[in-house]
């Protein structure tokens, strides 16, 4: 007989093993179970359609964001008090009042939205958001930049990291499109 030492519980090893099994086998289902749950249709807008978005899904951070659906379908069930809310992350750079009072590291964002793009009196826009002057900030083009604002607009100089979660952007875009 092998090991009869007290204290040393021979099935030890087949218990944790059996857990750590048990522990992948519980995770595959939550990962299979979301990709069930989730991956329903192709948006009818491409181009909002991640790159990144499969893996995003399986790393579990916010499924939701695997399809996405075009942005007037998600304004029109968007909360703007929770925009709201959610635009409080803006504020530290942007000011959202008629006077511009406020955080100025940024341009204001009072009346940003269907506004011409960088048309405020900011002085210290980049050369790539100057180049896009002819274009206005309406929703596609807010949500877009606010995904991930240095992937949507290289050599932009807001150093925000974006907005994952396409519900929430929503939900900001409908609160900023009252805010003038
Ligand atoms: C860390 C500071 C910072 C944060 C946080 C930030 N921004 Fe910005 N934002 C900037 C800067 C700087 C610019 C100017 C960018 C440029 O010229 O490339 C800018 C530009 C913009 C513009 C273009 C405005 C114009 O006049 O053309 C929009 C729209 C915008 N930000 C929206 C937002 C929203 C919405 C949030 C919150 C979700 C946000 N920003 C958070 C710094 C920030």
């Amino acid at each position: 007989m092998a090991s009869t030492t007290p204290g040393k519980d021979p099935l030890l090893f087949n218990k944790v093993s059996g857990a750590i099994l048990g522990t992948c086998l519980f995770v595959m289902s939550l990962n299979l179970g979301a990709e069930a749950i989730f991956h329903v249709s192709k948006p009818a807008i491409p181009g909002y359609d991640l790159p990144s978005a499969p893996e995003e899904g399986a790393a579990g951070a916010e499924p939701a964001a695997v399809v996405v659906a075009p942005i007037a379908e998600r304004l029109a069930k968007a909360d703007k008090a929770r925009g709201e809310t959610v635009a409080k992350q803006c504020l530290t750079c942007h000011s959202l009042k008629a006077d511009g009072s406020g955080a100025q590291v940024g341009p204001h964002l009072f009346g940003v939205f269907d506004r011409q793009k960088a048309s405020t009196n900011f002085s210290g826009y980049s050369a790539a958001m100057k180049a896009k002057s002819g274009e206005k900030w309406d929703a596609e083009h807010l949500d877009a930049f606010i995904t991930n604002p240095r992937a949507a607009l290289p050599g932009t100089t807001m150093t925000f990291a974006g907005l994952n979660n396409p519900d929430r952007r929503a939900d900001l875009i409908a609160y900023l499109e009252t805010v003038k």
